[in-house]
């Protein structure tokens, strides 16, 4: 275990070091995005150079691509792989159904792909992730830069039609400029509060033109890992 480190980021290490041990042999594995993806990455180079293990990885960002690359994992493109059979990613916030939210780090539309074309999906957070109903982490909507503003206002509307409380809608900045995802979309963080019907959202959300994707997950993950600050793991 590293040292020093503070109890959020503990209980993401235990969660991610935890679901490495799911990995099996000559699996084609998705790796995922954020800080608790890229200990899960760490363990899986470990376990690869200590075990000899073989696998054959495809990620779901830059960032966690050249993490990768960086500790001699085999990283192809999902056109190379095709179908894989897990996905470890992690998450912005999940509820008991285990539908998520995610897309905090900008890399949702990716992480979807991957994890839909996944066999399984296991989703490692730290217990604070957990939520009784999705929507106090704002939603992020990756969206095509051509006509923003008209999209913005289109998601807007949609959220007065579906009558949600939150509706406020925010472009995502670095600095003074949009953010730009790895696809050179922006992002729209929806302030929502608590989303009541996310399945019917998501849907919704996907059939506004200029909306590329949405961070919600409905029936995509099978397995949560949740780590603890004391070190506790639990499975769900
Ligand atoms: C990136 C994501 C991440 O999985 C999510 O934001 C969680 O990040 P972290 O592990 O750093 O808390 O969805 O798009």
């Amino acid at each position: 275990m590293p040292a020093d480190l503070n109890p959020i980021d503990n209980a993401k290490f235990v969660a991610a070091r935890r679901a490495v041990d799911f990995v099996e042999d000559g699996m084609k594995l998705g790796l995922g995005t954020g800080s608790t993806a890229a200990w899960m990455v760490r363990s899986l180079a470990e376990r690869v150079r200590d075990e000899g293990l073989r696998v054959t990885c495809v990620a779901t960002s830059r960032r966690t691509a050249e993490l990768a690359v960086g500790l001699g994992l085999d990283v192809r493109t999902l056109d190379e792989v095709k179908w894989l059979d897990l996905t470890i990613d992690g998450a912005d916030e999940f509820d008991t159904h285990l539908n998520l939210i995610k897309g905090g780090g900008a890399a949702l539309l990716q992480e979807k792909i991957v994890a839909t074309a996944s066999d399984q999906m296991i989703v490692i957070a730290d217990a604070a992730k957990e939520v009784a109903q999705l929507g106090a982490f704002p939603l992020p909507v990756e969206v095509i830069p051509f006509g923003w503003r008209t999209t913005k206002a289109l998601v807007e509307e949609t959220l007065v039609s579906m009558d949600v409380i939150g509706r406020e809608v925010t472009l995502r900045m670095t600095g003074d400029q949009p953010l730009r995802t790895d696809g050179q979309n922006h992002i729209l963080d929806l302030h929502l509060n608590r989303i009541g019907n996310p399945r019917q959202l998501s849907l919704v959300l996907n059939q506004i033109p200029g909306v590329v994707e949405n961070g919600l997950f409905i029936d995509i993950c099978d397995t949560v890992v949740v780590g603890h600050p004391d070190g506790r793991v639990q499975v769900r």
